[in-house]
């Protein structure tokens, strides 16, 4: 039997919210907390679309909010799969705010999921292959089979960096630094 495979369009889902005064930090300006919330809740519905199962955000990769978002903005999170593996796809999600006022829209962020499939049993499960129908499709896909690789070098460096730590030496190598060392 052939593989199952969907094309990209088949998932793309987007979340319009309206942004309460309830979302609000001290600020005035709405909580990251809400929007990565939301945010979550956009990746596991195109996901789960793709996979047509149960799934599970595993990591959550270059979140930053370039501009505040106001109460009153209607914020709008398109996702579309980007990337598939075996279990686990990359979900690419763009933020943006509109004020239906001032008749603008503001980008306020480009964030990618990964996402795993998981089967009845609770073990990741093959998701179908996906289907580039344009070119910005194939573009997205051979980005974030880029970006994956230079994440597990960096998560390598990083595991580097907690391991072989003197503390005998941290005066010397932290002189330059803004912390006082009182052992
Ligand atoms: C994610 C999870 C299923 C991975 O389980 P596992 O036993 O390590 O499974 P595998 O090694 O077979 O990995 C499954 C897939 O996850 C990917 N994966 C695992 N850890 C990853 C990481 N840190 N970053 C990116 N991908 C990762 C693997 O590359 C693999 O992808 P592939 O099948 O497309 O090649 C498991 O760790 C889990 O259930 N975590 C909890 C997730 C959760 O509850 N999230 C909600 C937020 S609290």
């Amino acid at each position: 039997m052939a593989e199952l495979a969907k094309p990209v369009r088949l998932s793309q889902t987007t979340i319009t919210e309206l942004m309460i005064p309830s979302y609000a930090n001290f600020g005035g300006k709405i909580h990251g907390g809400i929007l990565l919330s939301l945010m979550d809740k956009v990746a596991y519905a195109c996901a789960s679309k793709h996979a047509g199962t149960y799934c599970v955000t595993v990591t959550v990769d270059k979140v930053e909010f370039l501009q505040p978002v106001e109460v009153g903005e209607l914020v709008s999170l398109h996702a579309s799969v980007n990337y598939v593996g075996r279990t686990s796809m990359i979900i690419g999600i763009r933020g943006e705010a509109e004020n239906v006022k001032r008749g603008t829209i503001k980008h306020t962020n480009s964030s990618y999921f990964t996402m795993v499939a998981k089967g009845d049993d609770d073990k990741p499960s093959l998701v179908p292959k996906l289907i580039l129908e344009t070119q910005e499709e194939v573009k997205r896909f051979i980005e974030a089979m880029r970006m994956k690789e230079i994440k597990n070098k960096v998560n390598e460096q990083m595991d580097d960096a907690k391991s072989n730590i003197e503390v005998d030496n941290a005066a010397v190598l932290l002189k330059a630094e803004r912390c006082i060392i009182n052992l």
